[in-house]
């Protein structure tokens, strides 16, 4: 079984030294591959404005992009969930950057709430990753999201969108009920919605209706 306390404290003493994410990113693939039994590949996917680009790894060379949305890696972002998957053959999508490989586990990392990279190891053995394992990962994912300045990461995405109720500080759930207030009696709030567009007023309006 392996030590992840004693991996998280490893990561811990390397960020005294340097917290920059790349080095430490290269140094936690090295500390996972040596002390994980049965794994094939362990490394990072760094999340840019197109998708995901290859990061520091150990393992064969691997595909250098993925999009969100397709494969583990890209499931785990769009859904922003630790998947682990037992029989990589049976998940739909699933990217073979090794033929070897048979089972997986992706854990997003963040920064200020938005996902900057994902941490992925894979094992040539069905079923590898017992809870015990997920629940070590978990924790070491997030000593290296504390230890880590991931800051540079999440400077290179595109900005969020804006809203005007996050301006106002209005909690998103407060101003989406308030949105689907005016919408259903938007003939009446004239001329608010008077000066949405026809496409603007169907899509409020065909929420509203969703959620009813
Ligand atoms: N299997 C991954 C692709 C990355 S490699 O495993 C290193 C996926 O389906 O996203």
């Amino acid at each position: 079984m392996t030590d992840y306390k004693l991996l998280e404290n490893q990561i811990r003493e390397l960020a005294k030294a340097d917290q920059a994410w790349l080095p430490l990113f290269a140094n936690a693939s090295a500390l996972l591959m040596q002390a994980i039994p049965g794994i094939n590949w362990a490394g990072f996917y760094i999340r840019d404005a197109k998708g995901l680009y290859l990061g520091p790894f150990q393992g064969k060379p691997a595909c250098t992009h993925l999009s969100i949305g397709k494969g583990v890696c890209g499931t785990a972002v769009e859904k922003n969930l630790v998947l682990c998957i037992p029989n990589v053959h049976e998940f739909p999508g699933h990217i073979a950057c090794d033929a070897a490989t048979d089972s997986e586990i992706v854990l997003p990392l963040h920064y200020a709430g938005r996902i900057v990279a994902v941490l992925d190891i894979d094992s040539p053995i069905l079923k590898r990753f017992s809870l015990a394992d997920q629940e070590g990962l978990k924790s070491f994912a997030q000593t290296l999201e504390r230890c880590a300045d991931l800051s540079p990461l999440a400077e290179a995405l595109p900005a969020e969108k804006k809203s005007a109720a996050k301006d106002a500080g209005m909690p998103f759930e407060l101003w989406l009920f308030a949105v689907k207030r005016l919408a259903q009696t938007y003939e009446m709030v004239d001329p608010i919605f008077s000066q949405l567009s026809e496409i603007e007023k169907n899509a409020l309006r065909k929420e509203y209706e969703q959620s009813v």
